[in-house]
């Protein structure tokens, strides 16, 4: 969020924002609601968990299916279904406490149909019924609404039902939303994976990325994958969607998987980019470690250098690459600060002040810059290897390649954590390819590089790197499509 406005009060005088109430566009309620009759069209019930003003199911209404709506507000009358004013978290914990045993719900409900509320008063009630919702969803975790209505639809359906989810797409990749992405692989099929464009909820002042996804209960049912790629804008999606125009493939192809259990779920990712991920990943090889928090940077850290603020902080390189001024000076005394203040945090403490990388924690592009020793460091990721090591990786980091690693398929959020960071895959490179790649990052700092001078360095590290991994044309080109496009792509 950000882009726009806090407050935007609906016609009956609630804010729109406190329940996460956005209207989905009609054709992505048709698409949604064909979608499901095509795989089955023999279904006779229908649940909108979060109905709003019925927006999803006048469709199904029209196919003579009986639909229940639930919502905690009443938003007006309503026509196509039978109405249930509640909070549905709580509909599914008490469907919960009626089962025996390892007993499942199994609602009678053939389709399920959902747009969950997201960016809502999801932070004061998490917090308020912190233990009931933990206890209630369990390993899945209590991060946001969507990802709770996700998991309890999945909970709630039977064998066969089908799911249909227009819904925030940070759980395709988030690290914290691993067990929900593991629920849905072990217990569902997936038919549909749509990456929806960023401007879809713009008329209505909503900047989230957002998916859509077809799910059906029961693992029996998985045929190819149809998924789509991120379009540019809400009109190329309309067309894709009604020419039908997906990548189908096998469900493999949308699974991302690391060494250590966790995996990502990718849309449209060329196989040989894929491949790559079979590189030992960042966290693997070196250390990639946050630092300092301060819980009051105003306090401790000082934007010039003065008596008592001397060692050099870094937090966020953003969108500049190989050589950046630090962020500010801190105190001299942050070692006594965190023994003495509760939330003044100096982690890692071991690699302080050492010689590394820094990377860039906020924003949409990726940036690398040399860390000199002597600096602390902030919450943002930062690498610490082999003196040998890190001129190079400094260059491959700011290449195209990373670029599109990081931004089009680890995460697509704005704020890349070191787990982030730590998933990036070095690739094996020759040693000469490494003695290229290291001098022009060297010569790069040493030069104070600025943010508008970098194309023509960023160009001559992808050709070696291109070079060296063979990759087609087809590949460099939508790279560099991307890269030159983030604000669309990402
Ligand atoms: C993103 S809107 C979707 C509205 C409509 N179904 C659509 O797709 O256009 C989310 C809806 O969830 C409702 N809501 C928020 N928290 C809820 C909860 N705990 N239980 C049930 N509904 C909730 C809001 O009132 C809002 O109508």
């Amino acid at each position: 969020m950000g882009r726009f406005e806090k407050t935007i009060v609906n016609e009956n005088g609630v804010d729109r924002r406190e329940l996460g109430y956005y209207s989905t566009p009609n054709f992505i309620s048709t698409f949604m609601t064909n979608a499901m009759l095509e795989i089955n069209p023999h279904g006779k019930t229908a649940l909108d968990p979060c109905v709003g003003k019925e927006e999803l199911i006048k469709e199904l209404y029209e196919n003579n299916i009986d639909i229940d709506g639930i919502d905690i507000f009443n938003h007006g009358d309503y026509y196509y279904c039978n109405f249930l004013q509640k909070d549905f978290i709580d509909f599914y914990k008490e469907q919960k406490a009626n089962l025996l045993f390892d007993q499942k719900i199994n609602l009678k409900y053939d389709y399920y149909i959902a747009n969950p509320p997201y960016n809502c008063h999801e932070v004061d009630y998490i917090r308020t019924n912190k233990k009931e919702l933990n206890k209630l969803f369990g390993n899945i975790g209590v991060h946001n609404m969507y990802s709770m209505f996700v998991s309890a639809i999945i909970d709630s359906a039977k064998d066969g039902a089908l799911i249909s989810l227009i819904t925030a797409d940070s759980f395709l990749t988030a690290r914290m939303h691993n067990p929900l992405r593991a629920k849905i692989l072990n217990t569902c099929s997936i038919h549909y994976l749509i990456l929806c464009p960023t401007d879809l909820f713009w008329e209505q002042k909503a900047d989230v990325r957002t998916t859509i996804m077809i799910l059906q209960k029961g693992k029996k049912y998985q045929n190819l994958v149809k998924s789509l790629n991120r379009p540019k804008n809400k009109e190329e999606l309309k067309i894709k969607l009604e020419q039908k125009d997906f990548l189908e493939t096998p469900i493999e192809s949308i699974i991302n998987a690391s060494n250590d259990n966790l995996f990502e779920f990718v849309i449209d990712i060329p196989l040989e980019i894929q491949s790559l991920f079979s590189y030992p990943r960042i966290g693997e090889k070196y250390k990639c470690i946050t630092g300092i928090s301060t819980g009051e940077d105003g306090k401790y850290i000082s934007k010039e250098k003065k008596g008592g603020f001397e060692i050099p902080f870094y937090k966020n390189p953003g969108s500049r690459k190989f050589y950046c001024e630090p962020d500010g000076f801190l105190t001299n005394d942050y070692l006594v600060y965190d023994k003495e203040v509760k939330n003044f945090m100096v982690r890692n403490k071991a690699y302080m002040l050492k010689e590394g990388i820094t990377c860039s924690s906020m924003g949409l592009p990726f940036g690398a810059c040399y860390l000199p020793a002597g600096s602390t460091y902030g919450v943002n990721a930062n690498i610490f290897c082999e003196k040998e090591d890190i001129w190079w990786l400094l260059g491959y980091l700011n290449s195209s390649l990373v670029t599109y690693i990081v931004r089009g398929i680890l995460i697509r959020s704005n704020m890349i954590t070191s787990g982030y960071v730590s998933k990036i895959p070095v690739v094996e490179l020759k040693k000469s390819t490494k003695q290229k790649l290291g001098a022009i990052a060297k010569k790069s700092f040493e030069h104070k590089i600025s943010p508008k001078d970098l194309a023509v360095i960023i160009q001559a590290i992808d050709t070696i790197l291109f070079d060296e991994l063979s990759l087609s044309e087809e590949i460099v080109n939508e790279i560099q499509n991307f890269t030159s496009n983030l604000q669309s792509r990402v």
